[in-house]
């Protein structure tokens, strides 16, 4: 796939797909729970096909009733089933983790397996703190997956502090406290996206946050009657960086994103992308299925570089790529800190974002775990060939430097843009941008 600079401004209303952390959550829970839960605006890439189809095999009945509208019959916590074969989790570290973690308390044996780039990936964070609750893991050298899960009947509750900001992992340790006697208890250094805590609540857990002077302590009371909620999934504030970004650099535009999650935990981008220079209208504040909701617009600016303390990484950990294409476009130096976390996502990130800079002729440099911008407030050269590693936030934003570039962008693969933004080119060509099968 390759794009270019439109001719034109973009313009129009962009409606990104569903929050994909929500998603992923709300089937889990909902298979969880007892009766039947009604999903709407659940995202439809495959990431979250991948949890659906993994939530079927553990017992509970997952439906497509139309476009982003599923219902999910839960079995009740402690209630699921042996899967029959190994669970493939596709590319999905989320679905794999968080899934993880329900299969360590239920007494049952079960495999999960994913792509070669889910393959690579680190699930010793998940295996070191859910063995203390009774159950036993084996997993390829470097806890890489094929991982094997021998889950117990009798979990015991977990306390665990967080040695790396890390939502799944939290995440995948809540989970198994469900089926687990007592209260389970994380501590975070740094708060880190709360869609399981509020998701647990919604229906019907006890989960309480404090802070203990050394971080927020989430816990929770085990053992709960989960009862089947119903559950609007806000747009997906990580999707929806992309056209945002794209109308910021390319001039002329003036776009709309309706419905967009904006859970403080997750909006350090937009906080950043205000520093630099944009004005980013949130209008219609709402709360919706427990999470803060708001309609955003947006139009080109000229932006300035910015130093990114590392404490936001977590609020906007998926958004470096987007964020590093906005401060190649940008005038001055961009600092982006504390990013070592980057190097253990769908790809090398780091590398990955600094080699698509590089590759379209924009200074970009890795010192430490930091990343280093040289915006010359001008468009970038453009006309690389990027790798994108099965990533699919490495793919979309190589496209939006596309578009504010000189000279085209290409991309080697664009099938893993599916994963968590179907549609991707059509919509932002719906707003007018150039991107187009190479
Ligand atoms: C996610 C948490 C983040 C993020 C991922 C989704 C989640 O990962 O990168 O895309 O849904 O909990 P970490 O919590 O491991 O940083």
């Amino acid at each position: 796939m390759v794009s270019r600079r439109p001719a034109r401004g973009l313009a129009g209303v962009a409606r990104v797909p569903g929050d994909k952390s929500i998603s992923h959550r709300a089937l889990m829970l909902g298979a969880l729970a007892l009766g039947e839960s009604r999903i709407t605006g659940l995202l439809e890439g495959e990431d979250v096909l991948r949890t659906a189809a993994a939530m079927r095999a553990l017992g509970a009945a997952v439906t497509r009733e139309g476009d982003g509208d599923w219902r999910v019959a839960g079995r009740g916590v402690g209630g699921i089933v042996e899967p029959e074969d190994v669970l493939d989790m596709g590319n999905s570290g989320t679905a794999a983790r968080l899934l993880a973690g329900i299969l360590a308390s239920h007494p049952i044996f079960s495999v999960l397996t994913g792509d070669a780039s889910l393959r690579r990936r680190p699930m010793r964070r998940v295996m070191t703190p859910l063995a203390a609750s009774g159950a036993t893991f084996s997993a390829r050298a470097g806890g890489r997956m094929p991982l094997a899960i021998a889950g117990t009947g009798t979990a015991l509750p977990i306390a665990y502090r967080l040695p790396v900001a890390s939502a799944q992992v939290k995440s995948a340790i809540l989970l198994a406290g469900l089926n687990a006697r007592g209260i389970t208890r994380v501590e975070e250094p740094v708060a880190t996206r709360d869609h399981s805590e509020n998701m647990l609540r919604h229906f019907g857990a006890s989960v309480s946050v404090g802070d203990d002077g050394e971080g927020r302590v989430i816990e929770l009371a085990g053992l709960p009657e989960l009862r089947c909620a119903d559950i609007t999934v806000p747009g997906d504030p990580s999707s929806a960086a992309f056209p945002l970004v794209a109308a910021l650099l390319v001039p002329d535009s003036a776009i709309t994103l309706p419905g967009i999650g904006l859970n403080p935990l997750r909006t350090g981008l937009f906080a950043t992308l205000e520093e630099m220079g944009a004005g980013i209208v949130i209008e219609n504040r709402r709360i919706s299925g427990g999470e803060p909701v708001g309609d955003l617009s947006v139009r080109h600016a000229a932006l300035r570089g910015v130093d990114v303390p590392a404490a936001r990484a977590p609020s906007m950990i998926d958004e470096y790529p987007i964020l590093a294409v906005a401060a190649a476009c940008a005038r001055g130096t961009t600092r982006l800190r504390g990013l070592a976390e980057l190097r253990v996502k769908e790809s090398d990130r780091l590398a990955a974002t600094a080699a698509l800079l590089a590759g379209n002729g924009v200074r970009a440099a890795i010192e430490d775990d930091d990343l280093i911008i040289h915006g010359a407030g001008a468009p970038p050269p453009g006309g690389g060939m990027v790798a994108t590693g099965m990533d699919h936030r490495i793919a979309m934003s190589a496209l939006v430097l596309g578009l504010a570039s000189l000279a085209p962008v290409a991309i080697d693969d664009a099938r893993f843009i599916e994963t968590s933004f179907p549609g991707f080119a059509g919509l932002m060509n719906g707003l007018g941008a150039t991107m187009a099968p190479a």
